[in-house]
């Protein structure tokens, strides 16, 4: 498709007269916001841009390009964005006076959302890009480069991650022992309060073989620990190496089939997409982590179907008790939302008992944000601030005393922990436990990619404390 062009706001100098330095000099320096898939996105896109030349600095002053990588999901993440842009402005003008170039770009969702808007409100923006196109980002910024300011968000027809470059097993090492790999991304499922289906676009399934490939290349690198990512991942479904149909559970045994992985996680996973075969994946797989994230957003049947989630609290609650009885040390974790437009006292209430009956080890929980273009924004009863504040107080503080409650669970207990870096103190190793928490050891308790056995101490407020068993 042809590039969509827009006039250049020139800041300070005109393009022509600023240095454009050579490649193999050209610095990037990427901000990423939102979910696990941009922290993969962001990568991707590094990735892409090395083999144009650039290379990746923390220091954004000194970039020739600076790259947001944006979230669209609720109000205040989409507004950080436009106040980032605001200081970019004056480093850009301070580079403009220096004779350096600075290109900035937009990606990401809130790139998807608004598009040529962003660069209407925002003119220091040269160029902007949805989630779709990261693989025609040396492209697009060949033409900024000359002057152009480019909107780039159709949907691509070709598979991007098909054109995506692979990184460097050196940079792969550099990333650590953990790493997310995006087997699914989009969403057909609708709900009401939810921009995803209109940033991410419709599901897509990364096919088998891609995806198989990826995770070899981890584990290669050193990789132990693959956390498979999509936006509903467990509707991921794909045509495997045996010619049948396979869904995320078929997949997770073939990826424990891999030397050197010796964990596997997956998020976000839609409560109607719990098939029996991922199941018993939990059951019968020791590679995959007893955690899973399934969020409900609401204990209400009344607003789960105002929300168009498709099922009742009980459903729910079925659910989770199969897949406790199929692995009974799993810890649950859940996305919440107070306040979406209707709900009154009671449904609230029910949010609440849901909360207690399946007592969960981990979670997050929003005031419901009305979103541009989704049905719930054009609601009648939209819940006042003040009850929505009130509300969240009350559902975090119950999360809160279960989480501990979780974490305090297992001092004493002997558990398996991935050391994955060093501490933040000296002496300190940190490791990850198979609940997601980190485990702080001393550094003297194993090397870094190692499982080792410790034996829990003590619990931070986030964190769990351990020695050697
Ligand atoms: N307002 C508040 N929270 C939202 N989420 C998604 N959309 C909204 C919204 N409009 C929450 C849901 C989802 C998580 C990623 O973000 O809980 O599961
Ligand atoms: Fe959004 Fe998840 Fe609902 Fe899809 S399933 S619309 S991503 S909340």
């Amino acid at each position: 498709m042809e590039l969509n062009t827009i006039e250049r706001d020139d800041i300070g100098a005109a393009a022509e007269d600023l240095v454009v330095p050579p490649a193999a000099t050209r610095k990037v320096f990427v901000k990423t916001y939102g979910c696990q898939m941009n922290v993969y996105d962001s990568q991707r896109m590094t990735d892409a841009l090395a083999t144009d030349g650039y290379v990746a600095t923390d220091a954004v002053g000194e970039a020739d390009l600076v790259l947001l990588n944006t979230c669209h999901i609720r109000e205040k993440a989409a507004e950080k964005v436009y106040s980032e842009l605001g200081r970019i402005r004056e480093l850009k003008a301070e580079r403009a006076k220096a004779g350096r170039e600075m290109l900035v770009g937009v990606a990401g969702c809130v790139a998807q959302a608004e598009g040529a808007e962003i660069i209407r409100r925002s003119p220091v923006v040269d160029l902007v890009i949805g989630p779709q196109t990261y693989h025609r980002l040396p492209a697009v910024l060949a033409k900024a480069r000359s002057g152009e300011k480019i909107v780039e968000t159709d949907y691509a027809v070709e598979d991007k991650f098909e054109h995506l470059p692979q990184p460097k097993r050196a940079e792969l090492i550099r990333r650590g022992v953990t790493a997310f790999l995006t087997v699914q991304e989009g969403c057909d499922k609708f709900c009401t309060f939810c921009v995803v289906p209109y940033t991410r676009g419709s599901e897509v399934s990364r096919p088998v073989a891609q995806i198989v490939a990826e995770a070899e290349r981890l584990a290669d690198a050193g990789v132990r620990e693959v956390t498979l990512l999509g936006q509903n991942v467990n509707a991921w479904h794909g045509r495997g190496e045996d010619c049948e149909e396979w869904g995320l559970g078929r997949l997770l045994f073939r990826l424990a089939e891999i030397p050197g992985l010796a964990r596997l996680r997956y998020t976000t996973s839609h409560p109607r997409d719990m098939d029996d075969e991922l199941i018993a994946a939990h059951r019968d797989l020791p590679t995959l982590m007893p955690y899973l994230h399934l969020p409900v957003q609401s204990g209400s049947d009344r607003i789960l179907k105002a929300m168009n989630r498709r099922h009742m609290a009980k459903d729910y609650l079925t659910l989770i008790d199969r897949i406790r009885a199929a692995r009974n040390d799993i810890a649950l974790s859940g996305d919440f939302i107070v306040g979406f437009p209707g709900e009154t006292e009671a449904d609230f209430e029910a949010t609440m008992q849901l909360v207690e009956d399946v007592n969960y080890a981990s979670a997050f929980s929003f005031k419901y944000s009305p979103r541009p273009g989704t049905p719930g924004a054009e609601m009648n009863d939209q819940v006042p601030e003040a009850v929505k504040d009130e509300r969240l107080q009350r559902l975090q503080a119950l999360l809160l005393k279960q989480q501990q409650h979780f974490g305090a669970s297992l001092v004493g207990r002997t558990i398996d922990t991935l050391i994955e870096k060093p501490g933040r103190q000296a002496g300190q190793k940190v490791g990850r436990s198979p609940w997601l928490q980190p485990v702080i050891v001393d550094e003297k308790a194993g090397e870094i990619g190692d499982i080792i056995q410790v034996r829990i101490t003590k619990t931070g407020y986030n964190s769990l404390f351990a020695e050697l068993a």
